[in-house]
């Protein structure tokens, strides 16, 4: 029953492409391009150029607690986070090319119907598992907290600010109750366990149809790190999956009593793209459901490698667990791409945001569409940099493609007035490269078929190569006058190859494609034609040529990477959000009446049986005195001795562990809790007084 869509060569009728819908918290990025979105773009615009019936799905994701948080951080509701970002990033799929035949968002109410709907669904069907246990609780706030408002030290690597759902150190998946030390992002303070309902989903049971449908029939065929990712997760053994959340921002569960609970984001963001389908098909007068629900529709997910199990494994039992959906034929998710040598960081800034991309290179959308496939992320992460970006563009688009293209038509029109010469007599040389030419259309196809875009860019380019290379070597300014013939033969070949480019580029150079065929004044024409021989007839009349791509000079390059350093600088800067707010003012008398004093500590030893104690013997000038200071995790006593500290003296005497401990050091904490001491100059009189 689940086998579909699986057999090698078969003939499908429809193709439904989606891209990973994006979180409508924050712009996009370079990273979001190259892994999903450009691939994707370049499978739909190959499909269609091929006549294919393809609709290709994408809109925000605008539910969950990454939206919520982004919320509560700038102060605002989290509906006017979406709006905000949802526009933002359609604005710049728009301009980068990008043609999504619908662009949805999660947060529109035929979404919410949809969403719900399915969950009823399976719901009343008896397949979600209803279960009551303990999750932590925020008890200032009244608040269940899910996922990512609570933090705690990671169980795998000990880092210090593990979210519940995953820590974004080592990268393990992780469920609250591993933290240690937890933490909620709202109170700051440790969280209290507390009885809730929730709907799980449990993939346990559908272990049999995971294992014949992907370990089997899709082996060899998926992605070795999408099989990889896939098989490590169910041999590992599946367990069910909660599919509900306390939380007051998503779509509700359609269950009586059930306040303030709304679906898991990772149920209802996939869903959107069947909404977003309908959404398409309302708009265009058609029929969704044989986009989703005949056998012999394509259905293909481009995402990034952190969302695999919810593209391979949750979403498909979802659908195969309501009935009567295709699931996914191939999943070709991308690794990550890096940004001069480091991950890339939204919280840093390090990242080159597209928006600002347009400003600094206002028209060069192609250029970071090409160099992005270039070095796409395809099957291990990489690395995007500056100088790889120019060293692309001027040694590639500008010295081999814009060169070869720019030479031809100048040419054509220098010498013919800008029409296409006829062939008169072409020579062996003319007849092997028109004939190599047109085998180029079915390869840089067939890589792209099989999800291979960075083969398949390189591809196209060896195309340009081949004419750069004709034109070069046939060298025909040099025989114009004494080989007239010979010349026009040569151009006729070489605007044949431009004609086949001006195809074969388009899905990876849009605008340079849309450019190319204004001015070699054809349009319409299939991807199949660039198999002919002949594209621009003789006499056919082009227009004046322009440049396609213009040199970039290493101050440009320069500039951007000053940029990402100056950037990170500057996140480093403002990230103080930890630290206390500022007290409230007290007046100068109050303060007056602290005496406080420079001293030197004599000796110093752990407090036994205690983490945090030392007992200090300094010397106040004025006596010397035993102090209990909680500093024991950040100094090793035998390194403090000799030091200048700062002492309040007259705090009332407390015994500490049975010390009694005859005033307070005075120390600076910093927003991670680490202690520094205040430092004095080595020469101050121990008794000083401080005002
Ligand atoms: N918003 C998710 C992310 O950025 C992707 C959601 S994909 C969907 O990682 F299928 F769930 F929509
Ligand atoms: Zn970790």
């Amino acid at each position: 029953m689940v086998k579909q869509n699986s057999e090698p060569g078969q003939k499908f009728k429809r193709y439904t492409v989606t891209s990973a819908l994006p979180y409508a918290n924050g712009p996009i990025h370079i990273g979001h391009l190259a892994g999903v979105y450009i691939p994707s773009d370049i499978y739909t615009r190959y499909l269609r150029l091929k006549g294919k019936d393809v609709i290709s799905i994408c809109g925000s994701d605008e539910h969950g607690v990454p939206i919520t948080i982004k919320a509560r951080k700038e102060g605002v509701t989290p509906q006017e986070i979406v709006d905000k970002y949802h526009n933002m990033i359609k604005k710049s799929f728009q301009d980068f090319g990008l043609t999504f035949d619908i662009y949805s968002r999660t947060s529109i109410e035929l979404h919410h119907q949809t969403a719900s709907g399915i969950f009823r669904k399976l719901y009343d069907d008896g397949k979600l598992i209803e279960s009551e246990n303990e999750q932590y609780y925020d008890e200032e706030n009244d608040q269940f907290l899910a996922d990512r408002y609570i933090i705690g030290a990671c169980p795998v690597c000990s880092y210090e600010k593990a979210y519940g759902d995953q820590c974004e150190s080592c990268g393990s998946s992780l469920s609250p109750e591993e933290l240690k030390n937890p933490q909620s992002m709202l109170s700051g303070k440790k969280p209290v366990m507390k009885k809730t309902r929730h709907w799980y989903l449990p993939l346990d049971k559908y272990e049999p149809m995971l294992t014949q449908w992907i370990l089997e029939e899709n082996k060899g065929k998926w992605k070795s790190n999408v099989y990889g990712q896939c098989k490590s997760w169910i041999e590992s053994g599946l367990k069910p999956r909660a599919v509900t959340r306390d939380l007051n921002w998503g779509v509700k569960v359609p269950i009586e009593n059930t306040d303030g609970k709304v679906l898991y984001v990772w149920f209802d963001a996939p869903i959107g793209y069947i909404s977003a389908t309908r959404q398409w098909a309302e708009i265009n007068n058609s029929d969704w459901k044989p986009y989703w629900q005949d056998k012999d529709t394509k259905l293909v997910h481009f995402i990034g490698k952190d969302n695999i199990v919810f593209h391979c494994i949750i979403f498909p039992v979802i659908l195969h667990a309501y009935g009567n959906y295709i699931l996914p034929d191939n999943v070709p998710a991308n690794e990550f791409l890096n940004l001069e040598g480091n991950k890339i960081s939204t919280s840093r800034n390090w990242a080159v945001w597209l928006h600002e991309y347009l400003k600094d290179f206002p028209g060069k959308q192609d250029v970071l569409r090409y160099v992005l496939c270039a070095a796409a992320p395809e099957t291990k992460d990489n690395d995007f940099t500056w100088k790889d970006f120019q060293a692309r563009n001027n040694n590639e688009l500008l010295a081999i493609f814009g060169n070869f293209v720019n030479r031809t038509l100048v040419l054509t029109h220098k010498y013919y007035n800008g029409e296409v010469p006829e062939i008169s007599n072409p020579d062996k040389e003319e007849y092997k490269i028109k004939k190599e030419a047109a085998t180029f259309s079915e390869r840089i196809g067939n890589s792209i078929e099989n999800y291979r875009f960075r083969e398949a860019l390189n591809e196209m380019m060896n195309l340009a190569r081949l004419g750069n290379k004709y034109l070069t070597d046939s060298e025909p300014w040099k025989i114009y006058n004494t080989n007239p013939k010979k010349v026009k033969d040569i151009l006729n070949c070489s605007l044949q190859i431009c004609g086949k480019l001006s195809i074969l580029c388009e899905p990876f150079l849009p605008f340079t494609a849309e450019k190319l065929k204004n001015m070699l004044n054809i349009t319409n024409l299939n991807w199949d034609s660039a198999e002919k021989e002949i594209i621009l007839p003789e006499g056919h009349k082009i227009n004046k040529p322009q440049l396609l791509f213009e040199k970039i000079e290493d101050h440009q390059v320069e500039a951007q990477v000053k940029k990402l350093h100056d950037a990170w600088q500057a996140s480093l800067e403002n990230q103080n959000s930890d630290l206390k707010p500022a007290k409230q003012n007290i007046s100068f008398d109050d303060f007056a009446k602290l005496d406080l004093r420079t001293a030197t500590i004599l000796e110093a030893e752990k407090v036994s049986k205690t983490k945090k104690l030392l007992k200090l013997r300094v010397n106040t000038g004025i006596d010397k005195r035993t102090i209990v200071a909680g500093i024991a995790e950040f100094f090793d006593p035998k390194d403090i001795i000799g030091k200048k500290v700062v002492v309040l003296v007259n705090l009332e005497q407390k015994n500490i562990r049975g010390i009694p401990s005859e005033g307070m050091l005075l120390m600076a904490e910093d927003s991670k809790g680490k202690l520094s001491f205040i430092t004095l100059d080595d020469n101050c009189e121990d008794g000083s007084a401080i005002s």
